[in-house]
């Protein structure tokens, strides 16, 4: 019979040290260098009982929260976006942070992003970090790359032979969040996508019934503790919005974790994401 050698008392010791470390270490790698850019192509189908035909198997991609910076590169951005193209979304939407504090990322990315590929073009509204860097130049880089930024704006874009209304409310915390003008003028009978950075005001939001609002902001928390959830989401709501699908009435919203972060640059338990949504016109609501 094998005799199970016990250990004495410093060399438990001396083992739990070592273990612990070890786990420490092995924690902080895996948050640190490897969750961070583990990005996490999420495929959502929207239901809908009353979707138009014309809409059918349309497809959306969404990025959200990149935050070009000295912790998140370019090369990473680059990879993200041959992603995205690989997906051959309809539509690309943009939720904001593209940016997190320095004016000098602003054309690194605005160059990244102007290799987005949706035959429908790329539809954008600026976060409260691309405020704080300088939102008007965050804006025109956008523009230049191609893509339609909407503050407190809308459009009308023409999916075979059915209207397909885009919004875009500007930032609730840097920007003027006017919803009002934001819907003045786009009818309730046709399908509405609302992008919205902070998800904070949904409940408001869904009052105006757009089918869809896209949101990111959160982050998912950044870091989310199995069995308690994102440690600090910043929101009024707490968790309660850290991201996935909400529904309210005849209104879904989508919280977009993002793709990049902020400092502490670490991610656990809440991959980077991009979201790819397909309509579907079906009698279950939502699917
Ligand atoms: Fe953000």
């Amino acid at each position: 019979m094998r005799r199970v050698q016990r250990l004495n008392r410093r060399q438990f010791i001396r083992a739990l040290a070592w273990t612990s470390f070890s786990l420490g270490l092995g924690g902080t790698s895996y948050a640190t260098l490897w969750e961070p850019s583990w990005v996490k192509v999420q495929k959502i189908k929207l239901a809908y009982p009353d979707l138009p035909p014309g809409l059918e198997g349309l497809t959306l991609l969404q990025l959200s929260d990149i935050h070009l910076s000295r912790v998140v590169s370019r090369s990473y951005l680059r990879q993200c976006i041959q992603m995205a193209n690989q997906l051959k979304p309809d539509i690309v939407l943009l939720t904001g942070d593209y940016i997190t504090r320095q004016k000098k990322y602003i054309p690194l990315m605005a160059e990244e992003l102007s290799h987005l590929k949706s035959p429908l073009g790329s539809y954008a509204v600026l976060g409260n970090h691309d405020y704080w860097t300088h939102g008007p130049m965050v804006k025109t880089a956008l523009r230049k790359a191609g893509i339609h930024v909407l503050t407190n704006q809308h459009t009308q874009i023409q999916v075979k032979d059915t209207e397909l209304w885009i919004l875009g409310v500007d930032d609730l915390w840097a920007g003027i969040f006017d919803l009002e003008k934001t819907f003045h003028g786009t009818p309730e009978d046709r399908f509405r996508i609302l992008l919205m950075h902070n998800p904070d005001e949904f409940e408001k939001a869904s009052g105006y019934n757009p089918n869809l609002i896209l949101s990111g902001h959160t982050h998912g928390g950044q870091v989310s503790l199995p069995y308690y959830g994102p440690i600090l989401t910043p929101s009024r709501h707490g968790n309660l919005y850290a991201s996935g699908l909400f529904k309210k009435e005849e209104t879904l919203m989508y919280v977009n974790r993002g793709l990049g972060l902020i400092s502490p640059p670490v991610r656990m338990g809440v991959r980077p994401e991009i979201s790819l949504f397909t309509l579907h016109r079906e009698t279950r609501y939502p699917a």
